[in-house]
């Protein structure tokens, strides 16, 4: 088992310097999304996944129950990189299906949370005592050139995670992705698709409370890592659906007027009473949509997998 730090926490600290620093004195506000996974937000994120309300991983998983030997089978791999692994739950399938195959010779999980990272390679460890994992704590959108590739990839993004990126930053993750693979190798792309707003709403602001408290964890992350002397509670969850846009859009909202310190970067953030910082989006797909972008990034489509009711994909592309 190989674990690469292609990101330290000092990285990770710098970079959440510079976007507090210009997400925060920006108008609207903004943060990006990758600083709600510490280990605390892993685990929120983990406790989501599982929630009545927040179908596309239990769909996700639905749909590599049904398909997973046939994905294997038209990927033609001998190595799984996952982008954004998370806790792996969901890769298994992939992994015994390729196994079953013949084919699996290692599986690189890659993720920028280090605590989530170490958790499910654990896990896989234990369960998969002769896989090869080849780990690497990195950052997608720096590091896609320098991730390992321990023969012919199958290269994952499941749980829709490609979403949380404005379309701009998509176009440009997925040309850097073409150019970091190799002609031949295949790309598993799992997306949520646009659906009923009231079902899409509720997905992102349960009624357990959890995805608020995801949200709020961000805070948190500031007041650690910047010193920062922000208070959650002074901020309220809220989930919108952009019909124009046709993505979810996840922000937090001052309930007072606030003047709050981050003293690592002297910095002094105030909000209006009401002032909101957007901490996500999250797009929902169409197949019409999706395929020409794919391709235009030099990612070829080759294969559609859905469930039944058509709430999620997963889209097989080939460099
Ligand atoms: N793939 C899993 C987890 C999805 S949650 C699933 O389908 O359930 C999104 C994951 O991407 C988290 O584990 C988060 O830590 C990771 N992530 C977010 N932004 C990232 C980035 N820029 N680079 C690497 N990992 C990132
Ligand atoms: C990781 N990502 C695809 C999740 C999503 O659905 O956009 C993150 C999330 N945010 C709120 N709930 C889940």
């Amino acid at each position: 088992m190989t674990l690469d730090e292609l990101l330290t926490p000092a990285d990770l600290r710098a970079a959440l310097e510079a976007d507090a620093r210009t997400g925060l004195t920006a108008t609207p506000k903004w943060l990006p999304p990758k600083y709600f996974y510490d280990d605390r937000g892993s685990r929120l994120f983990e406790e989501i996944t599982r929630l009545p309300e927040y179908y596309p991983t239990r769909t996700e998983h639905a749909i590599l129950v049904e398909h997973a030997e046939e994905i294997a089978s038209v990927a033609d791999a001998e190595a799984l990189l996952e982008l954004g692994s998370g806790s792996s739950e969901k890769t298994r399938m992939l992994l015994d299906a390729m196994a079953r195959g013949g084919r699996l010779s290692a599986y690189v999980p890659v993720d920028v949370s280090a605590g989530a990272l170490n958790d499910a390679m654990a896990g896989l460890r234990r369960d998969y005592p002769d896989l090869v994992l080849h780990g690497a704590v990195a950052d997608f959108d720096h590091h896609l050139d320098q991730l390992p590739a321990p023969g012919r990839r199958l290269v994952a993004l499941l749980g829709g995670t490609l979403g949380n990126y404005p379309p701009g930053q998509r176009q440009t993750f997925l040309s850097s992705l073409a150019a970091a693979m190799r002609p031949g190798e295949a790309f598993l792309l799992g997306v949520d698709l646009v659906k009923d707003a009231d079902r899409l709403v509720a997905a992102y602001d349960d009624s357990a409370g959890v995805t608020a408290e995801f949200n709020r964890n961000v805070i948190a992350v500031l007041n650690r890592e910047l010193d920062g002397d922000l208070d959650p509670d002074d901020f309220e969850h809220v989930a919108l659906w952009d019909t124009q846009n046709e993505w979810i859009e996840m922000r937090l909202r001052a309930r007072r007027p606030i003047v709050a310190q981050l003293a690592a970067l002297d910095l002094k953030v105030t909000f209006d009473a009401g002032e909101e910082i957007r901490t996500e989006i999250s797009a929902k797909f169409r197949r019409s949509l999706l395929e020409p972008e794919l391709a235009a990034a030099g990612l070829h489509p080759e294969r559609w997998w859905s469930d039944p009711a058509g709430d999620f994909a997963l889209v097989l592309a080939r460099r």
